[in-house]
């Protein structure tokens, strides 16, 4: 297979499957647990942590695990929200993953307000917009760094300073960006962060979340004193101790992302570009993380030019959610002020540091054989 669908998940990194096979062979004691053997668990979970810190530039304390980035985003509402039961207001864009999305549903019908930002036909953050639903009655700004469809990233910078300059609490989504840009949030005033370990050549089912010291927090799993009371629930330690060296991996990764990926990313727009006529880049004048483009061919539906290009041993995607096995037309992408026909015939590569220049031959190769066959297709049906 060449695998070109990495913002879905990732090929695990050798080095992260020898760490956490090491580890499961010989221990398997609860941390919680006071004779030595579960004490040794609890260190090798407790050095992950630092590790992890260490590399993100954090406090080992203001860093605990979850399932997952989906846990780590409904964990950030889910505190905010009660952090301040006065305010009854969440502000988010209009491209978030459906982690966000769909919790913000569920908080509408329970009573609470979402004002969601828009952004612009090139991907942006419309941060005018932003700027004024930063309303008293905020409890929480939820952002992503890096949109995981078409790669734009939001000005973190400007939305902290604009966003604490008001007092109210920001939580970024940063499941694409890790590994992707230098991340340092010492230096961006945020205060909650999510994390996915299997974006980043991890184990899947293990996330975290950042909170900065001093940030008002309610857990949203509740059963025990795990993680100092803020995740109960028995640690997934492989899975820790996988993500702890994926992370490693990663920040040593990330200038081979922005320099030989990035062009072969740029090279696979270029050859695809050029080759379909009519086709053409989302977001590609804006700052994009260096693995991702989001290519629309107005005049063929993705879901067939995907599963066409499986069957050649090609795995991309449309970025947009599969529903009951259709593709769902990309809400991203219609947010960018595209048609519900144009939002479905938008195609997502998504490069890492284990892709070769051959796949990205092989890749174009295909495509333009495939959509080329489409259109033949397309055109006798209408002659017909
Ligand atoms: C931007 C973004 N946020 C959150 C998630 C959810 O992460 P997880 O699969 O770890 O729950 C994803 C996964 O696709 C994502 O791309």
């Amino acid at each position: 297979m060449i695998y070109l669908d990495n913002n879905a998940t990732t090929m695990v990194a050798p080095e992260v499957t020898q760490v956490m096979s090491d580890f499961s062979e010989r221990y398997y004691s609860n941390p919680s647990s006071l004779y030595p053997e579960g004490k040794k668990v609890r260190r090798f979970i407790e050095d992950a942590r630092e590790q992890m810190a260490g590399l993100l530039r954090i406090s080992t304390r203001t860093l605990f695990f979850t399932s997952g980035a989906t846990e780590s985003n409904n964990t950030a509402l889910h505190s905010a929200l009660n952090s301040f039961p006065k305010k009854k207001r969440i502000v988010t864009s209009q491209v978030e993953h459906s982690s966000i999305k769909q919790p913000c549903d569920a908080f509408v019908q329970a009573g609470y307000e979402v004002s969601w930002v828009s952004v612009t036909k090139t991907g942006s953050l419309n941060i005018e917009a932003l700027r004024h639903m930063l309303t008293d009655d905020v409890a929480v700004v939820s952002v992503m760094w890096a949109n995981n469809e078409t790669g734009v990233l939001f000005p973190i910078d400007e939305v902290a300073r604009i966003v604490k300059e008001k007092g109210i609490l920001l939580h970024v989504d940063a499941v694409q960006a890790v590994g992707k840009i230098p991340l340092s949030l010492e230096k961006v005033p945020v205060d909650l962060v999510s994390f996915s370990a299997h974006k980043i050549h991890g184990p899947k089912g293990i996330g975290a979340l950042f909170v900065r010291e001093g940030t008002p927090f309610h857990p949203l799993v509740l059963g025990g004193q795990q993680e100092r009371g803020r995740r109960a629930g028995t640690e997934n330690g492989a899975g820790i101790i996988g993500f702890a060296q994926a992370l490693q991996l990663a920040v040593k990764h990330v200038s081979e992302l922005n320099t030989r990926v990035r062009d072969l990313r740029d090279d696979l727009e270029r050859s695809i570009t050029q080759a379909i006529e009519g086709s053409f880049v989302n977001g590609e004048s804006e700052p994009r993380i260096p693995n991702t483009t989001s290519i629309t061919i107005p005049d063929v539906e993705a879901e067939p030019l995907l599963i066409r290009l499986g069957a050649c041993g090609i795995a991309a995607s449309s970025g947009s959610a599969c529903l009951t096995s259709a593709l769902e037309p990309s809400h991203v992408l219609q947010a960018m002020g595209h048609s519900k026909e144009l939002a479905s015939r938008v195609i997502r590569f998504s490069l890492s540091c284990y892709s070769a220049e051959d796949d990205i031959r092989e890749a174009v190769k295909k495509l333009k054989l495939i959509v080329s066959d489409i259109r033949k297709l397309n055109n006798k049906s209408v002659t017909i």
